[in-house]
């Protein structure tokens, strides 16, 4: 089974939402700082778009921090579960939309976005081409707009198969093949498997997407590549 589907079968909507509530202290610090770094850098007047939303975590505490903010899910039972939770927090600036990151249909929102999102290691579960996929990403953008993509820091490593773990012991996932598990990859028993890009695959792709670009390590647990749109002279 490929990543996309167990999303969208076993690792959706509830089960999804466990998954963030995790008991551990390192994982809670990597997920609000890695939020922060993105909030920290909004004025309040953008229009934001956040690619594999999930059930709208990071849209709830983006969502004060902007104009407006949408998340494309693939999962309908993340996106229709996502929807009331955003709902329950009084997130009315939001909209959450079923439809597949590979095949945005843009008529659907009737704005550029000044700033679109693909964190939390979400580039890695679309199992996309990267380089056409930040092309795309960078045409849904406004002129001098950004893209921020984020992926695990390989400094974060120990930490994230303890919180994958975790995740298997609440059922959310197989039992973790240590065997198979190594260099960056976490591989289950069930067929699951997270992949992440690495701090030099995301300097290659801002090398080579045209377009001015940053990395930033935040809290020694993720990496981003944040692209803007602006067009070099
Ligand atoms: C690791 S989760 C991150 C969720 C959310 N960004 C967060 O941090 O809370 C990745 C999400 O991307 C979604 N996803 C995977 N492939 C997708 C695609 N092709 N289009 C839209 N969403 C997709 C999955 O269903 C899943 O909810």
């Amino acid at each position: 089974m490929n990543q996309t589907n167990y999303y969208q079968v076993n690792l959706n909507a509830n089960q999804l939402y466990e998954v963030y509530q995790t008991e551990l202290p390192k994982v809670r610090v990597y997920l609000d700082a890695e939020i922060a770094f993105v909030r920290d850098r909004l004025r309040g007047t953008e229009c934001v778009l956040e690619l594999g939303a999930g059930y709208g975590r990071i849209m709830k505490e983006l969502a004060p921090f902007c104009s407006f903010i949408y998340g494309i899910e693939i999962s309908e039972g993340s996106a229709v579960f996502g929807s009331e939770y955003l709902h329950s927090q009084g997130a009315a600036n939001t909209h959450m939309v079923i439809m597949d990151a590979h095949n945005i249909k843009p008529n659907v929102f009737d704005t550029g976005f000044n700033i679109v999102l693909c964190m939390q290691n979400a580039l890695s579960s679309m199992k996309v081409e990267p380089l056409s996929y930040i092309s795309k990403i960078m045409s849904m953008l406004c002129n001098e707009g950004r893209a921020y993509i984020s992926t695990y820091s390989e400094k974060f490593w120990e930490h994230r198969l303890e919180w994958f773990q975790e995740q298997a012991s609440k059922g959310l996932l197989g039992k973790i093949d240590l065997w198979q598990t190594k260099n960056g990859t976490i591989v289950c028993e069930d067929g699951f498997k997270s992949i992440t890009h690495s701090r030099e695959q995301l300097e290659e792709m801002g090398e080579l997407c045209g377009y001015p670009y940053e990395i930033h390590e935040v809290n020694e647990s993720s990496i981003f590549l944040v692209i803007s749109k602006i067009h070099r002279e």
